[in-house]
């Protein structure tokens, strides 16, 4: 077995040993090197592309069968993974690579892992199978070994690109939440300005990637917060006019912070014009009307209504009742979109939408979360990995 500490070219060939759980494992190299699963049934033809990869700055692992590569990307950190068209399941019947695939491809801790197919099988049919699959490369035997090593090396430069933007955007989404928990009042109003906001845009037949960029806008909508002062953020009593300049930039701020991320772009107009008014009295633009994005009109609602059902320091929690009323006094005094509102008062009058009345805890705070609370929770979390993919 290799020294970890030995660099690339000090690796002597790669020697396979048995890991608890049977899986057969080879240790090449160090944690920060890129780890490749190799997952074939037939030995020598594992033993060819180690062979091939031998030199390479990699660690890498082997299955013999689809759930043991499934077990072993359940607990390692794989790059990439190389699979045989035909892999054996855990009985040792011959099975579908591809099913392997689309198990990783669905499962949200594997689904960014890239998956290279090795085949024997040509034609256009079984191409477009693959694709459908998830599946992002295939190269036909008998393998090159020049073009496999450049085929993973360019796949792991994606990954790279890909772990790099992950990390970017968990670090948006953790700055986020912390300027939320700036005000210990607000409790979970990011996840339930996130459903709220999924709930009226899918009454309204929003496309998922809307539904999306509501979700994702639930989160991040006030990130621009962070660069407003507490003193000005939580003073009691009026602002001063040089104040409210401070507190509006906000939302341009939080525009400019999440801009950089491509991946964030449906949500900007969420994040810059949450707090415009129909009427045009709103900012920080001014837009009026339609003019104002349709997600940051929803996001909007959804925000006033969780504002007004929540107990603060200087009130009590609305019931549902009121807050729909003030709604749509604020509607007829210009500042709403009519007709969104109507739509968002059936909308959370909606029985999964009904925590506030009955269930004193936030529907995914610490405490009691009642079935349907529980269904749309998975129900998002599923809409996101789909998404995400
Ligand atoms: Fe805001």
């Amino acid at each position: 077995m290799a020294d970890p500490a030995q660099t690339s070219s000090d690796l002597a060939p790669l020697e396979a040993m048995a890991s608890p759980s049977g899986v057969a494992m080879s240790m090449g190299g160090s944690l920060d090197r890129a780890s490749i699963l190799l997952v074939d049934h037939v030995e020598l033809n594992r033993q060819l592309i180690k062979g091939i990869l031998k030199a390479g700055p990699y660690r890498l692992f082997e299955a013999r069968s689809q759930e043991e590569a499934l077990q072993l990307l359940e607990r390692e950190n794989v790059d990439l993974v190389i699979s045989e068209w035909i892999v054996s399941d855990w009985s040792g019947r011959p099975n579908s690579g591809l099913e392997l695939c689309r198990r990783i491809k669905s499962n949200r801790r594997t689904h960014l892992i890239p998956v290279l197919i090795v085949t024997s099988v040509q034609g256009i049919e079984n191409e477009v199978a693959g694709l459908e699959s998830g599946a992002d490369e295939f190269l036909v035997k008998p393998l090159q070994p020049a073009v496999l090593r450049s085929r993973i090396r360019s796949m792991l430069r994606q990954k790279r690109v890909v772990d790099s933007l992950e990390e970017a955007e968990t670090i948006l989404f953790a700055l986020a939440q912390t300027v939320e928990q700036r005000d210990k009042e607000t409790g979970n109003h990011c996840q339930r300005l996130a459903a709220l906001s999924v709930a009226l845009g899918s009454a309204i037949g929003l496309p998922d990637e809307d539904l999306l960029a509501l979700y994702r806008g639930g989160f991040l909508h006030d990130i621009g917060k962070v660069a407003v002062p507490d003193a000005i953020l939580f003073k009691k009593g009026e602002l001063t006019e040089e104040e409210w300049v401070v507190m509006r930039s906000h939302t341009w701020k939080g525009e400019e912070i999440c801009r950089p991320m491509r991946s964030l772009r449906p949500v900007l107009p969420i994040i810059r014009n949450h707090h415009e008014r129909w009427d045009g009295s709103g900012y920080p633009d001014g837009l009026r009307g339609e003019d104002i994005p349709l997600l940051a009109r929803i996001l909007q609602l959804a925000d006033i209504f969780d504002a007004l059902t929540s107990q603060r320091s200087y009130k009590q929690a609305f019931p549902v009742d009121e807050a729909i009323r003030q709604l749509r006094h604020e509607a007829e005094l210009g500042w709403r979109d009519p007709e969104l509102v109507s739509v968002f008062c059936e909308v959370v009058r909606l029985p999964s939408l009904q925590w506030r009345q009955g269930i004193a805890a936030s529907p995914w705070g610490g405490g009691p979360v009642a079935p349907e609370q529980e269904t749309m929770r998975e129900s998002l979390l599923r809409m996101s990995q789909q998404l995400m993919k």
